[in-house]
């Protein structure tokens, strides 16, 4: 039995979550939702969840008051509010401060560690807190991080336990160039191709002084390196959860851009040491900006995924995101361009589509469908789920949308009587179902509102479905 197993990034819990965290987590549930809808709930897995540990944490919970414990269980318990509010269905919320992940971590080093892969040395760089890694020295734009440019880089010379990633590095450079496991978009692919021919060297994987964190079981005074803990998320919900066990590997890793290197290297290098198979994909898609800046607090930029809720409900928040751009491409969101896209798809779009449809049928008392009247299923779906197009899938379908709105104009029922009438009707019936259907990945309740009042016994018009914004000021 075919099994699809997604994952989105575990989220830093030092800030409550932002539109960006809602994008992949979105776009993870829109694969999540299809794939159960075609394979059946029982084969899908798709786990998010929160990133704990590190220095960062442990700073954010000291100028929040709290102890890190305390601070970690309110913002994890924030992404979880945001992600039952956005209706995202993943099937386990994973928490690196889980005993279970803990104890499955420190056996997966000891056995790294047994086995001759982790060695004791000195690492002497500038660390970026922000990025809880180490910034070489050529990245480094005038003494800073390119990300977190309001930050002065951290020099330090610590003891650290290391990955010999150097000695891995072939070995796992050849599976990526012989799509073992697939790196995508293309581009991104050969990014990561020329940074290893360039030459990679060991990593470090442990931390002193950051008491915030997993100890190595060998050595107590090191903890486990953040990114080193994150990464086996991924692997240890598989085995901790039970029935799970046959989910690994991981189907599709989504991530942004900004952490593909940890995903599309580190983390098959140290699966390929640990000797665990290697996720299939690896999707790292672009980076959005709000109003052309990135978003940050200090500009007042940052979007509460709440607020795109409350302004176009849940479901047209998930329409305009995963509509916004090209997923795999960096792109800008502006709530002007927002408002005028949910009148245009949503309000005027399907929702007068289906109330106009409806009117007609009631008027004419239509009713008595049934899912098996839905149009056949556009086979180019599949096909843009498949390469990781999510918004390609939603265009499929909304050119449906389109199409039906200008065969309505051009029959004109109003004019039509009798038989006639009855035969588009039906006709607009089989092919909203249809519609109906395909949305429900992306708007699952609106898909079921839809669903509902076109098998009705009698159609009615349906009330308030994407209902026209007025003008807002901002
Ligand atoms: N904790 C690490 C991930 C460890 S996974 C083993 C981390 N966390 S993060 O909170 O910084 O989240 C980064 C991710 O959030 C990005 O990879 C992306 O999925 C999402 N995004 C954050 N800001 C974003 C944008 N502005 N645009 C698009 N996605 C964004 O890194």
């Amino acid at each position: 039995m075919k099994k699809f197993y997604i994952t989105t990034p575990i989220y830093y819990v030092n800030d409550k979550p932002h539109v960006g965290h809602a994008y992949t987590t979105l776009v993870a549930d829109v694969f999540a939702r299809y794939y159960r809808n075609t394979l059946g709930g029982e084969n899908v897995f798709f786990l998010t969840g929160t990133d704990e540990h590190g220095q960062k944490i442990a700073e954010a919970a000291v100028t929040a008051g709290k102890s890190p414990q305390e601070f970690t269980d309110e913002v994890a318990g924030q992404f979880q509010k945001a992600w039952e509010l956005l209706n995202i269905s993943h099937d386990h919320f994973f928490r690196t401060t889980d005993k279970r992940h803990i104890n499955l971590v420190q056996e997966i080093l000891q056995s790294l560690y047994d086995n001759g892969y982790i060695y004791k040395g000195a690492y002497k760089g500038l660390y970026c807190v922000g990025c809880e890694r180490y910034i070489l020295p050529d990245e480094a734009d005038e003494n800073r991080c390119p990300l977190h440019p309001n930050k002065t880089l951290d020099e330090r010379e610590e003891e650290n336990y290391f990955l010999k990633l150097s000695e891995l590095a072939p070995e796992v450079l050849r599976m990526l160039e012989e799509d073992r496991y697939r790196v995508l978009p293309v581009e991104k692919k050969n990014e990561i191709l020329a940074k290893v021919r360039a030459g990679v060297k060991d990593i470090s994987i442990s931390r002193t002084g950051v008491p915030w964190g997993i100890p190595l079981p060998w050595d107590q005074e090191h903890t486990v390196y953040v990114w080193i803990d994150a990464l086996f998320n991924y692997y240890t919900a598989t085995k901790f959860l039970s029935g799970r066990e046959h989910f690994w590997p991981a189907d599709v890793h989504l991530l942004a851009k900004d952490i593909l290197w940890f995903h599309a290297f580190i983390w098959e290098a140290l699966l390929h040491a640990v000797g665990l198979e290697l996720p299939k994909i690896v999707f790292a898609h672009g980076f959005f900006t709000v109003d052309g800046q990135k978003m940050s607090k200090s500009i007042g930029n940052v979007i509460d995924p709440a607020m795109l809720v409350e302004r176009y409900g849940v479901d047209g928040a998930r329409y305009l995101l995963v509509s916004a751009f090209p997923f795999g491409n960096d792109g800008d969101i502006s709530l002007a361009r927002f408002d005028e896209k949910y009148n245009a798809d949503l309000a005027n779009g399907i929702g007068n589509l289906a109330s106009r449809v409806a009117k007609l049928c009631e008027k004419v008392g239509l009713g008595g469908f049934s899912m098996s009247d839905a149009e056949e299923v556009d086979g180019r779906i599949a096909e843009a789920f498949a390469r990781v197009s999510p918004d390609e899938a939603l265009s499929y379908i909304w050119e449906r949308v389109t199409e039906l709105d200008k065969r309505i104009n051009e029959d004109a029922p109003w004019k039509l009587e009798g038989k006639s009438l009855s035969e588009v009707l039906r006709m607009y019936v089989c092919r909203l179902i249809g519609i109906a259907r395909d949305c429900s990945p992306f708007m699952p309740l609106s898909s079921q509102r839809l669903i509902d009042v076109f098998t009705a016994d009698a159609i009615t018009k349906p009330d308030g479905l994407f209902a026209r914004l007025e003008k807002k000021t901002q």
